[in-house]
């Protein structure tokens, strides 16, 4: 787990950056003030759990160039090999553990703005909850994990995934996978597009503590989902039905067949496949 001190000075320019907008724009910039470079780790959402615990600052970053046992959703393993962008962020949110949900979709919606923002010929969009895809292929994907006291959040960790100069994915991943070199035929600078993803999730954290549906808006803009149908797989069974909307919880309104309303939140499904425009 030792620290990579020639790449640690490439994150230095972000901090600097970071540091010189504060004072000079009056700007309270806090994401990335913080950031701990390593080449390799098992997880980098381990290595930020155990910083937050013994008390990081809300905006620290934890990143590696590769990761051995990446995590993903629902005890998935992540590949993360060298060439992609695996970064963990700390956050402190004022809230209660049942809000947290929302933080997954506010990680894809800032991953989303930031490919739209740097890449304006791609159409990126965002499957809920926390895929961010291209031509219906994953680029990048989100993992929220939660340490509460009692009913109120004490930390939660951001983990981010961004298939940026990965060439090659094993099968069965070459199916669903892409990146953002595959997509372009260019490299990104991991520095660049960690700055611009950081910006953009701390816009978007800081305006929708004060306004959740600022944060609502963005993610129906990406959605890649509303008006298709879909099959939703969730702890309590399978059900189909037209992706109508998105709630404030980071919640998908979906209208089965019989037309009933079903609300089901981010942590307990994901959208099993790609559906068919109607
Ligand atoms: C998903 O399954 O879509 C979530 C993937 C999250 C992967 C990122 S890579 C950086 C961070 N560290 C991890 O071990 N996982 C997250």
């Amino acid at each position: 787990m030792a620290e990579n001190q020639n790449s640690k000075d490439l994150y230095m320019i972000i901090k600097e950056k970071y540091q010189r907008k504060s004072v000079a724009g009056q700007l309270q910039s806090v994401f990335g003030k913080e950031i701990y470079h390593y080449s390799c780790l098992e997880s980098t959402n381990k290595v930020a759990y155990l910083l937050a615990k013994k008390g990081a600052e809300e905006g620290t970053v934890v990143v590696a160039d590769e990761q051995t046992h990446g995590e993903g959703r629902g005890d998935h393993y992540w590949y993360s090999p060298q060439g992609g962008l695996w970064f963990s962020l700390i956050l402190r949110p004022r809230m209660i553990s049942s809000e947290a949900s929302r933080l997954s979709i506010l990680g894809a919606t800032g991953i989303a703005m930031s490919i739209d923002r740097l890449f304006s010929s791609l159409k990126v969009g965002i499957r809920w909850p926390n895929d961010v895809v291209i031509k219906d292929k994953k680029v990048a994907g989100v993992l929220i994990k939660v340490r509460a006291e009692r009913c109120d959040v004490n930390f939660a960790i951001m983990g981010i995934g961004v298939n940026l100069n990965v060439r090659e994915f094993p099968s069965p991943l070459s199916f669903i996978a892409t990146s953002l070199i595959r997509e372009t035929g260019d490299s990104t600078s991991k520095e660049r597009f960690l700055e611009s993803t950081l910006e953009e999730l701390e816009n978007l954290y800081c305006s929708s503590q004060v306004n959740g549906r600022i944060l609502l808006e963005k993610a129906r803009l990406f959605s890649s989902l509303l008006g298709r149908q879909v099959e939703v797989v969730t702890t309590g069974g399978k059900f189909q039905g037209l992706a109508q909307d998105l709630d404030e919880d980071g919640g998908l309104i979906l209208r089965l067949e019989s037309g009933l309303h079903k609300k089901i939140l981010p942590e307990k499904g994901y959208v099993k496949e790609r559906s068919p425009k109607i």
